[in-house]
């Protein structure tokens, strides 16, 4: 039965859409190319690497490995939701985040899902939700620290310690 097309209705982005695919097309290529929505990327498409991370009823999952027949009336929201200005892409921003970007929709609606139920994780909660995220350029720390940021966490600047004592110059040789 999951070989033909049905027609069904998806919540995504608070919006009722309609949309004709067959059950057991994975919803990435449903939100991509029925939707238009291309801001959630494919990397892996078994469910290793989380370019295509939505959030589901608030939870991330892996869009390339979850069929669009099982979604049912459940809440999509993807990047396109976040706006631009959403806090965790402010911090995104201001850390200078991103290197190819090709990971970091995924890794911020990893992000998202993170403080929508942990709202000051400490480092063992962000690397628990954030393991499954790979960036293959490796912008980890600064994934972390923007979640920091944007959790009202951010490590005070380092403290610029001068040295007390003078620097002896030795006098110019005659
Ligand atoms: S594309 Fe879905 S986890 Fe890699
Ligand atoms: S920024 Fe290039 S893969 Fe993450």
């Amino acid at each position: 039965m999951g070989h033909f097309k049905m027609a069904s209705t998806l919540d995504v982005n608070g919006k009722a859409l309609n949309v004709n695919a067959t059950a057991d097309t994975p919803l990435l290529w449903v939100l991509r190319d029925e939707l238009g929505l291309t801001g959630t990327k494919y990397g892996c498409g078994v469910a290793q690497c989380g370019a295509c991370t939505v959030l589901v009823d608030g939870q991330a999952m892996r869009s390339c490995q979850l069929p669009v027949g099982s979604v049912g009336a459940a809440k999509i929201t993807t990047i396109e939701a976040l706006g631009g200005n959403h806090p965790l892409q402010q911090a995104w921003v201001k850390h200078d985040v991103p290197q190819c970007g090709y990971c970091q929709s995924g890794q911020i609606m990893s992000a998202v899902a993170l403080l929508s139920t942990n709202p000051k994780p400490d480092d063992a909660a962000i690397t628990a939700a954030m393991d499954g995220n790979i960036c293959r350029c490796g912008t980890y720390q600064r994934i972390r620290a923007a979640i920091k940021d944007a959790a009202g966490m951010a490590p005070a600047p380092a403290a610029v310690t001068m040295n007390a004592t003078p620097i002896a110059v030795p006098a110019p040789k005659a």
